[in-house]
């Protein structure tokens, strides 16, 4: 396993974002997670990743505690993660973005060109380079958040609602890079997405959040079979 969580907890004053919440990710394979409106999932990001502080529970990512880190800290250690709103530094280019990744992604805060190029080169950026991140499409935007990410060389890839927004040819396209992304040196991922069927076609496993606890874990084909799943979106039906 590469990422393990244990009784992951976060509270906002009263309100309990994540109850007692285990995760497990195996090195290399892609983890769905979906959920309603306001189950828990961004904020179970926000944690790993060091943005928010837990109020309890444990995580080990790659053989090592990281419970109590900060975000760069987690970054510095190889996982990183995209924000659900696409977030880039509008008055660089789009090299210059990922260059910042780059340094300020990494332990020795020394960018590697050829990681750069090779980012570049895998997410089809090349005619974009010199262009202000400010001019472009979504689409374009999308890949250069997660570009930023690649280039800081990590292992585990978290990615918060990438297809949102996205024309049906536009989440081909991306789905399309997670598979490469994923095939090449095997970077884990994990990818938060509300289109169920996208999300079972690209998972290897699948993990259903409901107000702060885990409803579902297992295989993405026993996603709509699953009881608690099914009554969690659609209601329970009564007798
Ligand atoms: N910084 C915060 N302060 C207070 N409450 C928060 C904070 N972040 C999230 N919450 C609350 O925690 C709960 C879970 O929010 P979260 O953003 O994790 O949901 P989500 O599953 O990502 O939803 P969505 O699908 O809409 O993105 C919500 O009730 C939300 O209002
Ligand atoms: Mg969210």
């Amino acid at each position: 396993m590469i990422l393990e969580t244990k009784d992951l907890c976060k509270s906002f004053g009263s309100l309990n974002a994540l109850q007692n919440v285990d995760l497990t990710v195996e090195k290399g394979k892609i983890l769905g997670i979906a959920g309603p409106n306001g189950a828990g999932k961004s904020t179970l990001f926000n944690v790993i990743a060091g943005h928010y502080p837990l109020s309890a529970g444990k995580i080990d990512f790659n053989g090592e505690d990281i419970t109590r880190l900060n975000s760069h800290q987690v970054c510095h250690r190889g996982l990183v993660r995209t924000f659900q709103v696409p977030t880039t530094f509008k008055t660089l280019t789009v090299y210059d973005n990922i260059r910042v990744g780059s340094t300020f992604g990494r332990k020795d805060f020394k960018a590697s060109k050829g990681i750069i190029e090779e980012t570049i080169e895998l997410l089809g950026l090349n005619e974009y380079r010199d262009t202000e991140a400010s001019h472009l499409d979504l689409y374009t935007t999308k890949m250069v958040m997660l570009a930023a990410c690649l280039a800081t060389d990590c292992k585990l890839l978290m990615l918060d609602e990438p297809l949102a927004g996205l024309a049906m040819n536009e989440i081909e396209d991306f789905l399309q890079v997670i598979r490469k992304i994923s095939g090449k040196g095997g970077i884990t991922i994990i990818m938060i997405e509300h289109i169920l069927d996208t999300l079972i076609e690209i998972s290897d496993h699948m993990l259903v959040l409901d107000n702060g606890t885990v409803i579902y874990t297992g295989s993405p084909e026993g996603v709509f079979e699953d009881q608690q799943v099914i009554e969690c979106y659609l209601g329970k039906v009564e007798e």
